[in-house]
């Protein structure tokens, strides 16, 4: 059992006391979004409340205010990832925008005619079409290491999928179909032996496991604020210093420059020259409060709770005629994808949503990962640290009804 005090910790989230049809909300799409404790909420309102102006652009005090505010949010991101300098974190969208930020800037330029990019077959779209699109204009080939039946991806297989022509290895920490958590600092090492870069999808790592960049040894890491309980529409990549050094710009405009003249323009150093434009301030403060939120939890009791949350749902769900779990890697965390024999994922979700459940049905932007598994789609339920064992139980007793119902 868990040591975190739950039951505090969902009362500093106000959705989580809401109902749904009638029914109190058990919210278990966290790996689609997670919820936002009131301290996220207040910061972001305080924001614009207090200090909104542009950033570094004006001298009066409230754009000092901005800027500074900004500017501890990336100090912050920097602590929680363990980065090396708070200039290897450049805010982005989310981790879409970061990998295609990497895709375009750094694999253009060391992808070229006849190179290879690896990624696994378990990928999010999100990590899958910026290759796809790179490799298109380069001339270079996507290559795809599979995993085993229960999920896993080992990095034995990695090793041999790796060739002298490799010069990106794009690989998910965790998966957000499987569940699996994949063995990226063996694929970091493996890649590096072999004079690959390595890029880590977190957007299903960070805020469920320590992400400890510097120690994984990644060239890149990308995560989306959303999923880690803050503001929607901010994100982070995390870059090494002499890689964003050596990077040319992903969009180009106001922020990112050094001097502008018709004869020519000089860049600003990175981050800013990865972000173009008005950033997005109240995401970013937004999310440095996520992240002062979840340290004041010890990550690993985060993790022990989640698994011991994983551990129950996964036997709970084994006692649901029809059900076959989907993903069941030794190493996984509590993303549960499931297929209930003779009933549609989404008809399931349907009929969980009538009590106040809330999961996820359909493909979940992995249609080559379900080609893979030779299924249409799942039905997925996905844990986070405030969720507890009665709303598992909950979920779980609802699914025997809905099987029992399409008998
Ligand atoms: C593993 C993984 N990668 C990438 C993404 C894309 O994240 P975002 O939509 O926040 O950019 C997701 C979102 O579900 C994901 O689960």
């Amino acid at each position: 059992m868990s040591r975190l005090d739950v039951a505090a910790l969902r009362e500093e989230f106000p959705i989580l006391a809401a109902e749904v049809h009638g029914a109190p909300l058990v919210y278990l799409d966290n790996a689609a979004t997670t919820q936002k404790p009131q301290a996220v909420i207040d910061r972001v309102a305080r924001y614009y409340t207090e200090e909104n102006a542009n950033v570094h652009r004006a001298v009066h005090a409230l754009a000092e205010r901005a800027t500074d505010a900004y500017e501890h949010a990336r100090a912050t991101v920097a602590r929680f990832f363990n980065a090396a300098h708070p200039h290897e974190i450049v805010f982005v969208r989310g981790t879409t925008e970061a990998i295609n930020l990497v895709a375009d800037s750094f694999g253009g330029l060391h992808v070229h005619a006849g190179d290879e990019v690896l990624v696994s077959v378990m990928e999010h779209h999100s990590n899958i079409v910026p290759w796809q699109v790179l490799c298109a204009r380069a001339g270079a080939n996507l290559r795809v290491v599979s995993m085993t039946d229960e999920g896993e991806l080992r990095a034995s297989d990695v090793a041999d999928a790796l060739t002298a022509r490799t010069r990106i290895v794009s690989i998910a920490h965790v998966s957000n179909v499987l569940g699996s958590v994949n063995p990226v600092r063996d694929i970091v090492r493996l890649a590096h032996e072999r004079g690959a870069a390595v890029i880590v999808d977190g957007a299903q790592a960070a805020g469920h496991l320590p992400v400890d960049v510097q120690a994984l040894g990644c060239d890149f890491y990308a995560a989306s604020g959303h999923k880690m309980f803050g503001p929607t529409g901010i994100g982070v990549l995390y870059g090494r210093a002499e890689h964003l050094e050596s990077m040319p710009p992903y969009q180009s405009g106001g922020g990112m420059v050094g001097s502008v003249s018709f004869e020519g323009t000089s860049y600003a150093p990175p981050p800013y020259r990865f972000e173009a434009g008005t950033p997005d301030v109240a995401g970013a403060v937004g999310l440095a409060a996520a992240v002062a939120f979840l340290e004041r939890i010890d990550p690993a009791e985060i993790e022990a709770h989640e698994a011991d949350l994983c551990a129950h749902a996964a036997a709970a769900l084994g006692t649901v005629r029809g059900l076959r779990l989907v993903g069941t890697a030794p190493r996984r965390i509590g993303v549960l994808s499931f297929v209930l024999e003779g009933v549609h994922p989404h008809d399931v979700a349907t009929m969980l949503d009538r009590i106040g459940v809330a999961i996820r049905a359909g493909h979940h932007c992995c249609q080559p990962l379900m080609d893979r598994l030779a299924l249409p789609g799942t039905a997925r339920a996905s844990i986070a640290f405030y969720n507890t064992r009665e709303e598992i139980d909950t979920f779980v007793a609802a699914l025997a009804g809905v099987r029992e119902f399409f008998a």
